[in-house]
């Protein structure tokens, strides 16, 4: 069967990117990243699309509508047929934004539609939440809005700093960013209105409490 032809979005260090470009490493993975587009020359994302052998582009310094058209050229020219951001640092123009509608996704760390936007480890830590997570969903012209294809929750800890949280929640990044590609990449996912729905949808048993005391006669 023929592979989804991905194309990659980045901005600078690309540890989403290598897992995408891992998972796409396993022969029956049904997507194939086929191109990278980094908004910056010096993204060290780049080296991974080097070293795995994709077709790499680099589009610094252009104004939005500029970048737009040169992307969405590049992305036609390789046939791509779903575009992910990962940790890309720009705002898109609307116009290329609809023109991928429901073909474009994007991963950010909290639980959307909580702390959208720069620094949502940070506005989690200062919101005091108990849990927080990433999102995988499909991209529209406001900042992290759209069709939510996937969450993945982490604890919050009460000695976390910023930098702690965001690297528990970058590990669980790098595995739902795999599962959500691979679920588009069966045709397992729909959006229906302002949500997606997934053939085969199956769903964890997750009931967890922060604080707890470690006295199990409290817990419901
Ligand atoms: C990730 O935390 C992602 O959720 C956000 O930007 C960061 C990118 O990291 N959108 P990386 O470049 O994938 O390592």
């Amino acid at each position: 069967m023929a592979r989804l032809r991905v194309g990659v979005l980045i901005s600078g260090r690309g540890s989403n990117l290598q897992a995408l470009i891992a998972a796409c490493t396993e022969p029956r993975f049904p997507a194939e990243i086929v191109l990278i587009i980094s908004s910056h020359a010096s993204a060290p994302g780049l080296k991974l699309a080097e070293a795995a052998g994709i077709s790499a582009a680099v589009l610094p310094h252009r104004e939005r509508a500029a970048f737009a058209a040169a992307a969405d050229e590049l992305l036609r020219a390789h046939r791509v047929e779903l575009v992910g951001l990962a940790g890309f640092m720009r705002v898109l123009a609307h116009g290329f934004v609809d023109a991928w509608r429901d073909r474009m996704v994007n991963i950010h760390p909290s639980l959307l539609p909580a702390f959208q936007g720069l620094h949502a480890q940070r506005q989690a830590l200062a919101a005091g939440v108990r849990f927080s997570g990433c999102t995988v969903h499909f991209v529209r012209p406001e900042l992290d809005c759209g069709p939510i294809i996937g969450q993945a929750v982490v604890a919050v800890y009460p000695e976390d700093d910023e930098e702690r949280l965001a690297a528990r929640i970058l590990a669980v990044e790098h595995r739902l960013y795999p599962l959500a590609l691979r679920l588009i990449a069966e045709g397992r996912v729909r959006v229906v209105g302002d949500r997606v729905e997934i053939d085969g949808w199956q769903v964890p048993e997750v009931m967890a409490l922060n604080p707890r005391d470690g006295r199990q006669d409290l817990l419901p």
